[in-house]
């Protein structure tokens, strides 16, 4: 193997050590925004995903349901206003669409709550049948926010 390569090889394999360990990339501005919002994401997904494995494992129980769908309103306006003009840098893992399209992004955003209040109001008849269309609307606008707007 001539020199070059090596270097080149080293060279490449630490871009993926460092891509691979995102996270430990330190967001060291005044007030944090980018860790800010991540762990803001972290928060809803704490509420979001257990109502998930609940429905999956067809083990609904009305008040726990009840319970984390209040949390997730209580929680779902935590990461917005974190994505101020001039936030888009490392460990971000937004995409440049988030400033470049931004009006599409607060469709996306409008969209999510939407669907989130029409989840909570499902949840009122204490039915798992009441809340697993809804459920899976209010995931579907997650994942069509990310598919344009976070890196994957
Ligand atoms: C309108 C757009 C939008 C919607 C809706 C949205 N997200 Fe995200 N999400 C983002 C963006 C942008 C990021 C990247 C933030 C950053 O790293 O700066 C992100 C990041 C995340 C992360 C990663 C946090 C981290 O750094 O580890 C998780 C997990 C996540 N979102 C979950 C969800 C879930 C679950 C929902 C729905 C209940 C949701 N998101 C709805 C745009 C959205």
């Amino acid at each position: 193997m001539t020199t070059m390569l090596k270097i080149t090889l080293f060279a490449l394999s630490t871009v993926a050590l460092l891509a691979g360990c995102n996270g430990e990339v330190e967001d060291t501005r005044p007030g944090q925004p980018v860790k800010t919002r991540q762990m803001a994401f972290k928060e809803i997904v704490r509420t979001f995903e257990p109502m998930g494995v609940m429905l999956r494992n067809d083990r609904y129980e009305a008040d726990k349901f009840t319970t984390l769908v209040e949390q997730l309103i209580a929680k779902r306006d935590g990461p917005w206003s974190h994505f101020g003009a001039d936030t888009n840098y490392p460990p971000t893992k937004a995409t440049p669409a988030v400033w470049a399209q931004a009006e599409k992004f607060e469709q996306l955003h409008q969209a999510f709550i939407k669907a989130t209040d029409e989840l909570a109001l499902a949840a009122k008849a204490r039915k798992k049948e009441a809340v697993e269309a809804p459920y899976k609307r209010a995931h579907d606008t997650c994942h069509d926010c990310h598919e344009t707007f976070k890196k994957r």
